[in-house]
């Protein structure tokens, strides 16, 4: 029994129909433990607005095709709204022994409006009413995800214009490769994000799609208008099969699948945040509200944001594993295991949400370092690939200047300096075709200023990057 249970006593109320056996085929009520472990108020309930609106759609239809009377429409959306009323105020009583979301609003709605009420569920089965609260629910969920993403971009898209000329080492294998931006690394951000943003968009059209009036599994024998309750919910389109209707969840596990994706390129800056962060990097910042000290050691400042995220992926990677667990094998149509779709799809939401909303925060405060980055990509010849690339220009054939700087670097080396101290004269004994200007493309500004194309990582790109952005945001506020 629940808490709020002992504080009201309605017996011999239809609140309390589950005390007693299902119905007249049962000859006892359903055992304490097989309640508690069958029950999906517990978690179900958080549905309970997409579970009235989808009512209020379904009766409305009902009406209007003659099905219940427009009395009986107007109690039932006098009682919803209390109800309604009662849940956002906290005075709804949920009751474990009603075992989920659907039967105890309809049982409160009974207790409230009498008949009326008992007739909601004509032409309709708990089955149909679960997915169309799922997908409502989901739907709502997912418009608020993309505005996250959409929120997040904007951050990263001001870093990026911060930061267009903030010169840092690009790595491969995590060793020094060639000079970037960090623009340029933020705006890799950016696309990564856009995708999530396009998949989410995508798949809510599927998600979007009206199974109300499957019934059971079959369909209904009364006249109902399945277009019609699609409409009112917004839907933009309705199932074609009740079977199918009943029974799909591949919604749930495209959207787990892509809140998956979110999480994976959230653990992936993650991990770059954690190491710029530490002590051998020190590229970055994090503003302290983001970091948290150790309790024994009193000189730390632990980046716990960025890693409690990378940590949290792997739990929504679980979400999707656990719905598509669920439905292998499942056969037509409606089985008990769907009850097991909610926990994971809503956990799914509740991370990607509070990851993103701490990330949109965070990401905005991040303090680059900007000498300590150009330190650490001056040193272990960044400029190589320029240097071949300039002899390529020339006329040497790539792989042979690539071999001439192999040589190079390794002089330098030697003599622990960088190419860019070694003499002209020096240089030309590796290639006669070397000359002063040679000492352009060595440079931190002349490598990143060099590539100067689309995508590419020069300043100049990145500002028309930062412009293509902003356009976009502006045209997304418009809509
Ligand atoms: N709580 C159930 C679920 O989440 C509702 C549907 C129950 N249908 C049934 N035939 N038992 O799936």
């Amino acid at each position: 029994m629940t808490q709020e249970h002992n504080q009201h006593n309605h017996s011999a109320d239809p609140l309390h129909a589950k005390k007693e056996a299902w119905s007249g085929r049962f000859s006892e009520p359903v055992a304490e433990f097989v309640l508690r472990y069958t029950q999906s108020v517990s978690f179900d309930k958080r549905m309970a607005m997409a579970d009235i609106a989808g009512s209020l759609a379904h009766a409305r239809m009902l009406a209007t095709c003659g099905v219940i009377s427009e009395k009986d429409f107007s109690d039932i959306e006098r009682g919803m709204n209390q109800i309604a009323d009662e849940i956002r105020t906290g005075k709804f009583l949920w009751q474990l022994e009603l075992e989920d979301v659907h039967l105890n609003i309809e049982a409160r709605l009974t207790q409230l409006i009498g008949d009326a009420g008992k007739r909601l569920h004509t032409g309709r089965s708990r089955n149909d009413q679960v997915a169309t609260d799922v997908r409502l629910y989901l739907r709502t969920e997912i418009d608020e995800i993309i505005g996250l993403l959409c929120h997040l971009q904007e951050v990263l898209v001001a870093q990026a214009a911060k930061e267009a000329d903030t010169i840092m080492p690009g790595f491969t294998h995590m060793q020094v490769a060639q000079p970037v931006t960090f623009g340029h690394h933020m705006l890799a951000y950016v696309e990564m994000f856009e995708r999530d943003r396009e998949r989410m968009s995508d798949l809510r059209r599927r998600v979007n799609r009206s199974p109300l009036g499957a019934a059971a599994l079959a369909g209904t024998t009364y006249p109902i208008d399945r277009e019609q309750s699609a409409r009112l919910l917004g839907f933009e389109a309705v199932a074609q099969n009740s079977l199918d209707a009943v029974s799909d969840r591949d919604f749930a596990i495209e959207f787990t699948s892509a809140a998956s994706l979110v999480m994976i390129h959230i653990s992936r800056l993650s991990e770059e945040l954690v190491y710029w962060m530490s002590q051998s990097f020190s590229f970055i910042k994090l503003p302290d509200r983001f970091t948290t000290g150790s309790s024994i050691m009193p000189q730390k400042k632990n980046p716990d944001v960025p890693e409690t995220a990378r940590g949290k992926c792997s739990r929504v990677v679980g979400d999707l594993v656990t719905m598509a667990m669920l439905m292998k094998g499942l056969p037509l149509a409606y089985n008990k295991d769907l009850q097991e779709d909610k926990e994971p799809v809503f956990d799914a939401i509740d991370t990607v949400k509070d990851t993103l909303r701490a990330f949109v925060e965070m990401m905005a405060g991040v303090e680059p370092n900007r000498e300590r980055m150009r330190q650490a990509a001056a040193s272990g010849y960044p400029t190589a690939t320029d240097l071949a690339d300039y002899l390529a220009r020339r006329g040497v054939p790539f792989r042979t200047a690539h071999d001439i700087v192999g040589r190079v670097v390794r002089l330098a080396s030697e003599r622990a300096c960088d190419i860019a101290d070694l003499s002209l004269q020096e240089l030309r004994e590796f290639s006669d075709v070397i000359t002063e200007d040679v000492y352009d493309v060595l440079t931190l500004e002349g490598s990143i200023a060099a590539r100067n194309h689309i995508g590419g990582t020069a300043p100049e790109q990145v500002r028309r990057q930062v412009a293509r952005w902003e356009a976009i945001f502006a045209e997304r506020a418009r809509q």
